[in-house]
């Protein structure tokens, strides 16, 4: 093993029980290298960030020339920074009226715990509504609205006061009543293993939570940006919640979350108490220049018409042999299930000798997942395709 390697154990906090430990030395548009040379396809894009390829050329220069201006200046909210009015304007431009102002954070995890305190704050309520398997991020509020219950037994007590429903269950929707805050969803669930609504299933839940008075957020940290074959999900499904939750993509490879509101629901933050939610660090102008570089490059090459093409083609191309037991897709979003988590973990192993880093779902071990970024070419999906069909027929 590399003295790197072994400094990277030794120093570097662990979370994974068995890190993949590829040494990355570079990347450029969808492939990284090592070192030693070798180059990987990625299909995990950082987990749906890297949607405009790495070391964009457009992205690069935006977080250089910011840096060249000035990097962090005061809490959140205080001065005037042109990097962060810039982009909230092109984003809010881009979404349904009611959702016309963008509070930044750092993380999706603070996205999802601005968004619990904001619906509760604005409403006046306690209870949250979240749905199974769906996954909200790693801190103590987005933990409580989780839908896997293994990844947060060893943390309670959680919120109280957190429900879970089943997702695509309209029966469930009853649950939702006057004492509810929010439901937080997310329009496409990602980590369940790509599972899309059913048509009809999220205007239904909007209707209920209009009905009850409680605040739709969804969850689009994952989903937006293109990713699913829309520049946001909510725009896909035609459905406007309360708040959305961005983040990922939303950077343009730098750390920075979202919270996208009306001005009346965001106003709670002033007022009762004042100060609602403190960040010192969301907003960071570099991170702003650098997603708005990335979220004018999306809309200026049309990433969006590719993400579906690209994903259609991959859909189209993989045969697999008899291992394929299904494919769940929304745009560049894919679930390659092999109904077997024994094949999965295999097949993880070819890829890795032949070069694709892919991965399976917090919540669906059994499907890896394609997620490349969102400039990738026909010739380089035919490539893969080429190489993840050798793997299945090696299993
Ligand atoms: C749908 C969804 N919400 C929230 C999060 C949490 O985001 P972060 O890891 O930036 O805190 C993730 C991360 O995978 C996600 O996929």
């Amino acid at each position: 093993m590399s003295i790197l390697r072994k400094q990277f154990l030794q120093y570097v906090g662990q979370t994974s029980p068995s890190p993949m430990l590829i040494e990355v030395s570079r990347a450029s548009g969808v492939f990284f290298y090592t070192p030693e040379g070798k180059r990987y396809f990625d299909l995990i894009s950082g987990v749906s960030v890297s949607n405009v390829g790495h070391s964009n050329p457009s992205v690069i220069s935006a977080v250089k020339s910011q840096v060249d201006d000035y990097m962090h200046v005061m809490v959140y909210g205080e001065m005037v920074q042109k990097p962060q009015v810039e982009y909230a304007k092109a984003i809010v431009s881009e979404l349904p009226d009611s959702l016309e102002s963008v509070y930044f954070v750092n993380s999706g995890s603070e996205s999802v715990e601005v968004a619990l305190k904001l619906s509760k704050r604005y409403t006046n309520r306690r209870e949250l509504i979240s749905f199974k398997d769906a996954y909200h991020g790693s801190t103590q509020g987005s933990l409580s609205v989780m839908g896997g219950d293994e990844l947060k037994s060893g943390f309670r007590p959680l919120l109280p006061d957190v429900r879970q429903l089943r997702y695509n269950n309209i029966e469930d929707l009853k649950y939702i009543t006057e004492r509810t805050a929010g439901v937080i969803v997310e329009p496409i669930q990602g980590e369940a293993g790509v599972r899309l609504p059913a048509i009809g299933y999220l205007q239904a839940l909007r209707d209920r939570c209009t009905e009850v008075g409680s605040l739709l957020i969804f969850d689009e940290i994952q989903s937006g940006f293109g990713r699913c074959g829309s520049l946001f999900a909510a725009l896909r499904e035609g459905v406007s919640p309360d708040i959305m939750c961005l983040a990922k993509a939303l950077g343009g490879g730098m750390p920075l979350g979202a919270v996208v509101s009306s001005n009346e629901i965001l106003h709670s933050f002033t007022n009762n108490p004042v100060l609602g939610h403190i960040t010192t660090f969301g907003g960071h102008p570099v991170c702003c220049a650098a997603g708005n570089a990335a979220f004018k490059y999306i809309k200026e090459h049309d990433l969006v018409s590719n993400a579906n093409k690209m994903g259609e083609l991959f859909e189209r191309m993989l045969t697999g042999g008899q291992h394929i037991v299904d494919i769940r897709r929304a745009g560049l979003l894919l679930a390659i299930d092999l109904g077997s988590s024994e094949k999965l973990f295999k097949i993880m192993s070819l890829f890795s000798d032949r070069g694709i880093l892919s991965d399976w779902f917090l919540f669906c071990d059994t499907s890896f997942r394609i997620s490349p970024p969102l400039t990738i070419s026909e010739s380089e999906v035919i490539e893969c395709v080429g190489i993840i069909e050798d793997c299945l027929s090696a299993l």
